[in-house]
């Protein structure tokens, strides 16, 4: 016989398992208008993606690794090649380092990433303004490259991924100007007044890649956007070769953030996982950055296949933790090259001309980084004096505001720098995050030109 204390305790009970079962059809029912107001269903239209590798050279091998496996993920799960479009440099399959010649890998031991890869903008062709004329289907704005645009339209969806080196507003592509955050937030919203998507979902591979988004995304272009970083700190090469490993490869093989998204859709059925899950998954795994989330956070209630396709295969569901090699090896992006060139040292027998050759290559890549640090801190200083100095180093701004107001004064000033000190290098471009400060500070472009023909002039 029940009492009236167990009844007492039973009502709420009841009372909350009614509740929890109508929040859940309540959250059902929402998802599915959002995924129908969201053209979620992946049936109607077109998926396109633009892949995009902003790095060259063997000890930036990572980047291509990154950009073949997302396009082997793409195309297992039926995207078509028409509507995959590639930006990489290629020097890597044929690179006389590569010890597996035609082949690239995504992590020690790991399978060819490259065949069938689409090589559409290669070496010189890998700009930012052919970047820009296929993100906006502009043929006659392209230079080179197979002539691939994303002729999308409304009822479709893009999945754009870039990987590479990043600074604060900015991140680089192998040949010419970088691609600065307001140019490309420009671009994308000349794509949605012109209906090029109906949604849209950007993942960032880079250093302080938050710095592309932060403050400049609005909710209502109907894009959601991951990053492995926020505006201010590094991201990570990962399966990099340790002191202990005999890795033939001497040069990291994928990266933290790339890694943690591919590895997750390659285990996955796509049509099974939301985005949401996956940001979620990746920002466990990398957890020497903080991934970050931008732009219309509903959209990640769509399920990945909406914008990556999905297999007919059945995928078995893997636990992620078992994907992770825990003796993997992380380094920050900036750090990666002196990996490389530290075990071409190491490796040449004492005391032969290789030996020499290598050490010589090492040395090259700490003078260019000494002088990014000398010649930054002497404009500064010549423009703050030494108390404040340090601030324009290192003053960060908060996350709701873009990390500089004056995008131009921006681009001024790193082409300023450019033109007296030197091409910033991959570990220079840390820099620009004072660059932005001073702009933010309103130091004018003579002030900048002055200042930095004092650092460099005839030291460039
Ligand atoms: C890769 O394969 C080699 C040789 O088969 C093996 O010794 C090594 O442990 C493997 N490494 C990883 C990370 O699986
Ligand atoms: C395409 O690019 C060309 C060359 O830059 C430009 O003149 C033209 O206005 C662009 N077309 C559109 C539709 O934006
Ligand atoms: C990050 O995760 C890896 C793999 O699980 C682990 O080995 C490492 O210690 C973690 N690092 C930090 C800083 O938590």
């Amino acid at each position: 016989m029940m009492t009236t204390s167990s009844l007492g305790s039973l009502v709420p009970f009841l009372l909350l398992t009614a509740f929890v079962m109508a929040a859940v059809s309540e959250s059902r029912r929402s998802f599915q208008e959002i995924a129908s107001q969201s053209g979620a269903d992946a049936s109607t239209g077109t998926q396109w993606a633009v892949l995009v590798a902003g790095s060259n050279g063997y000890y930036n091998y990572r980047h291509q690794a990154d950009v073949c496996h997302a396009y082997q993920i793409l195309k297992e799960n039926g995207l078509k090649d028409e509507n995959i479009i590639v930006f990489m440099y290629d020097d890597i399959a044929e690179n006389e380092q590569n010890p597996t010649k035609g082949i690239i890998i995504n992590k020690p031991n790991g399978s060819d990433v490259y065949h069938g890869v689409p090589k559409d903008y290669t070496g010189d062709e890998t700009t930012a303004a052919n970047l820009y004329a296929v993100l906006l289907g502009n043929k006659t704005a392209l230079s080179g490259g197979s002539g691939k645009v994303l002729s999308s339209g409304p009822n479709d969806h893009v999945f754009f991924y870039y990987t590479d080196h990043g600074s604060p507003g900015l991140v680089a592509m192998p040949v010419g100007d970088y691609i600065y955050a307001n140019d490309l937030m420009n671009v994308l919203k000349q794509m949605y007044k012109a209906k090029k998507y109906m949604n849209m979902v950007i993942y960032i591979e880079a250093c302080e890649a938050g710095s592309m988004l932060q403050g400049l995304l609005p909710k209502e272009m109907g894009i959601f956007a991951t990053t492995a970083s926020n505006a201010k700190e590094s991201s990570y090469g990962y399966y990099c070769p340790g002191d202990d490993d005999s890795s033939e490869y001497d040069t990291c093989l994928g990266d933290l953030y790339s890694i943690a998204w591919m590895e997750d859709s390659d285990a996955h059925d796509l049509g099974k996982e939301t985005l949401q899950e996956q940001y979620l998954v990746v920002k466990k795994r990398t957890n020497l950055s903080h991934v970050m989330q931008y732009g219309n956070t509903v959209l990640s209630k769509a399920f990945l296949s909406t914008y990556m396709g999905q297999s007919s295969k059945k995928v078995s569901s893997v636990p992620l933790h078992e994907l992770s090699s825990s003796n993997s090896l992380a380094v920050p992006q900036r750090d990666a090259d002196l990996v490389f060139f530290q075990r071409q040292v190491q490796k040449a027998p004492k005391g032969s001309s290789e030996s020499a050759e290598a050490q010589k290559r090492l040395d090259e890549q700490i003078a260019r980084r000494s002088h990014a640090d000398r010649s930054i801190n002497q404009i500064v200083n010549q423009l703050f004096g030494d108390s404040s100095a340090a601030s324009m180093l290192t003053d960060v701004r908060p996350e709701d505001q873009p990390v500089v107001d004056d995008w131009d004064c921006l681009k001024t000033f790193v082409r300023t720098y450019e033109q007296y000190c030197g091409r910033l290098t991959e570990y220079g471009m840390q820099y620009t995050r004072a660059m932005a400060n001073m702009c933010n500070a309103g130091v004018d472009k003579n002030g900048m030109e002055a200042a930095s023909i004092q650092a460099c002039s005839g030291k460039a």
